[in-house]
C-alpha cells in the first residue's frame, strides 16, 4: 500500500455557509494501479487530491505516506508525486515542448544533461518528438495534455495526480489518452489517482474506482465489477407479439414489454445466454438492438447498492 486516507474531513466557508467538500473519505491506494476517483462536479475530488498532495491541509482525519503522516510530515510525500492541476494552463504556451520540460526539470534540481535525456525520452514517449522544437500554443488540446504528462513525469515521481485529464480533449484524442496511460502505467510501475467525470473514462482507464458524491464516498470497487453492471440488459430484442409468445415468456418468467400490438420488447443481457438461446430459437424475432449505455441509470444502481452495503 503507498497511500492511506483515513477520515479525511475537509469544510469550507462559503458566503457565511459550510460546505462538506470531504466528509469523513476513507480508502487505500496500492503500488502501481491506477485508482480513478469519480465524482460530478463539486464532489470533492479536487479537495481531496490536493490534501494528499499538500496543498491543503485537513480539518481532521490523516492520509499516511507509506505508513507516515504527510499532514504531520508532509516533506515524506513532496518530491515523490506530480500533480497534473484541471485545466490546460499546466505548460507554457511560449515555450517550445522541449523548452517546457527542461524548465521543470531545472525546477527539480535535474542536472541539464540527465534531463536532455529523459526530455528526449519522453517527447518520444509522447509522440512529440518531431515536433519538440515547436511552441506550445500551436499544440492541440490534445498534444497541449500529453505533453503536460509528460512533464509530470520528468522528476521520476512514485505517483501521479492527474486532476480532469480528459477535460478539453475530444472523444478521440480521450481515447488515445486512455490507451495512452494504461501503457504508460504498465511500463512505468508508478501509481495513478486520475480523478474524472465521466464513468466511461475511468471505467476504462483506471484499475479500481472510488466514487464520491457531496463529499462522501458511495463505492468503490474494481472497474469489472462496474462492467458487470453496465452488461446488464445488454440487448433488446423485438418479437412479432401474440398472445403465445405472452404465454410463452411469462412460462419461461422473461419480462417483456408490450410495444404495440404487433411488437414485444424483452431486454437481455449477455450474461443471460440461457435467456437468449430460448428466445432466438422459440420466438418470431423482428430485430435485436444494442442497448445505448445508460450512465445516469448505472449511476442510480451503483448509488442504491452502495447504500444497501
Ligand atoms: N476554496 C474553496 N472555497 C469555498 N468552497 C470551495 C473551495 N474549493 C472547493 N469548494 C467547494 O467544495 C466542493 C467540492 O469542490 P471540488 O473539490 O472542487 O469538487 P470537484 O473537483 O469534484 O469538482 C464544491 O461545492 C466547491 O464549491
Ligand atoms: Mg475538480
Amino acid at each position: 500500500m503507498i497511500l492511506e486516507v483515513i477520515n479525511l474531513t475537509k469544510a469550507f466557508e462559503s458566503e457565511g455557509t459550510k460546505i462538506l467538500a470531504n466528509n469523513n473519505i476513507s480508502f487505500k491506494v496500492y503500488e502501481g494501479e491506477i485508482l480513478g476517483i469519480l465524482g460530478a462536479n463539486g464532489a470533492g475530488k479536487t479537495t481531496l487530491i490536493k490534501q494528499i498532495a499538500t496543498l491543503l491541509i485537513p480539518d481532521s482525519g490523516d492520509i499516511l505516506y507509506r505508513g507516515t503522516s504527510i499532514v504531520k510530515h508532509p516533506e515524506v510525500i513532496r518530491g515523490r508525486f506530480s500533480f497534473l492541476q484541471e485545466g490546460m494552463r499546466n505548460v507554457y504556451p511560449y515555450l517550445t515542448a522541449e523548452a517546457n520540460l527542461l524548465y521543470f526539470a531545472y525546477l527539480n534540481h535535474i542536472p541539464a544533461r540527465v534531463a536532455k535525456n529523459k526530455s528526449e525520452e519522453l517527447l518520444k514517449r509522447m509522440g512529440l518528438y518531431e515536433v519538440k522544437d515547436n511552441y506550445v500554443y500551436t499544440f492541440s488540446s490534445g498534444m497541449n495534455k500529453k505533453l503536460a504528462i509528460a512533464t509530470c513525469l520528468i522528476n521520476d515521481p512514485e505517483t501521479v495526480f492527474l486532476d480532469e485529464p480528459f477535460s478539453g480533449l475530444d472523444l478521440i484524442a480521450s481515447i488515445e489518452l486512455m490507451d495512452f496511460l494504461r501503457s504508460l502505467v504498465m511500463e512505468s510501475g508508478k501509481t495513478f489517482l486520475i480523478a474524472d467525470h465521466r464513468l466511461d473514462f475511468i471505467e476504462k482507464v483506471a484499475n479500481r474506482v472510488l466514487w464520491i458524491k457531496d463529499g462522501n464516498v458511495v463505492m468503490e470497487g474494481s472497474t469489472v465489477e462496474m462492467k458487470t453492471i453496465r452488461k446488464e440488459k445488454e440487448f433488446i430484442i423485438y418479437l412479432q407479439n401474440s398472445i403465445e409468445t405472452q404465454n410463452a415468456l411469462k412460462e419461461k418468467d422473461v419480462e417483456f414489454q408490450v410495444l404495440s400490438d404487433e411488437v414485444l420488447k424483452v431486454e437481455v443481457s449477455l450474461d443471460r445466454k440461457d435467456y437468449l438461446s430460448i428466445i432466438i430459437s422459440n420466438f418470431d424475432v423482428l430485430n435485436i438492438e444494442k442497448k445505448e449505455l445508460d450512465f445516469e441509470a448505472i449511476f442510480k444502481e451503483l448509488y442504491s447498492r452502495a447504500k444497501n452495503n
